[in-house]
């Protein structure tokens, strides 16, 4: 716990220098004082959305933050009837199935600080996250977890993103329940601004 602590509280410092380095948009404009070009440091927002509450809570985080998006699709796609969705998924989380995927991030390097957001799928991540996840080495990135959920919260899914990406650091994640997920600006906006991510 004290390690994850001190993780946190590193990476907090670490958010600052980001946002310092000029991450957001906004900066800068008529009458204030011109600061020195710095290298900007990019901010990526993956996410994986059945039914859209998820690509609803990364557009959201977008609005505030900016960067890029990019849209975990997998080769197969998903049943939309709840049953049969349920069906497979459990099938593929009981066999640890990895899905393949339509497309990769192009210029990884280029992104310091990642959002990854997934829907609780069966306590935890849902599987195309862990082809990501280990497709993609995170080392040295700061990664932000963000779920929708249908009570269940983040589950298991920050400890997982963790083993799968160790070198990465971890912030505080925010969940929101799916059905809610509409009228949570609020929240984001307050959860974005307690990580320092949002400008005064
Ligand atoms: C296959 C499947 C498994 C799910 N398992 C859980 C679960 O274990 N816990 C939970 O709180 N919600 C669970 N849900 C509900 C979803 O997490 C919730 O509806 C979420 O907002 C869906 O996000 P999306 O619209 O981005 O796909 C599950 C939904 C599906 C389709």
């Amino acid at each position: 716990m004290i390690v994850l602590a001190l993780m946190v509280s590193a990476s907090f410092g670490a958010v600052g220098c980001l946002l310092e380095a000029g991450s957001l948009s906004g900066s800068g404009g008529v009458g204030q004082e011109q600061k020195p070009p710095v290298p900007s440091k990019r901010v990526l927002i993956v996410y994986f959305s059945h039914s859209g509450n998820t690509r609803e809570m990364a557009n959201q985080i977008h609005g505030i933050v900016g960067g890029d998006l990019f849209e975990i699709v997998t080769v197969q796609p998903y049943p939309q009837e709840y049953k049969a969705v349920i069906a497979v998924a459990k099938r593929e989380r009981d066999s640890q199935f990895r899905p393949k995927l339509t497309k990769r991030v192009e210029s990884l390097d280029s992104y310091d600080l990642i959002f990854l957001g997934y829907p609780n799928w069966y306590g935890t991540l849902p599987m195309a996250l862990m082809t990501f996840l280990e497709e993609n080495d995170l080392s040295g990135k700061t990664i932000v977890p963000f779920c929708t959920h249908g009570g269940g919260g983040l589950g298991k899914g920050v400890e997982d993103i963790q083993r799968l990406a160790p070198r990465a650091t971890l912030l505080e994640g925010l969940a929101v329940k799916g059905a809610l997920v509409k009228t949570a600006k609020g929240d984001v906006e307050n959860w974005l601004r307690k990580l320092g991510m949002v400008r005064p």
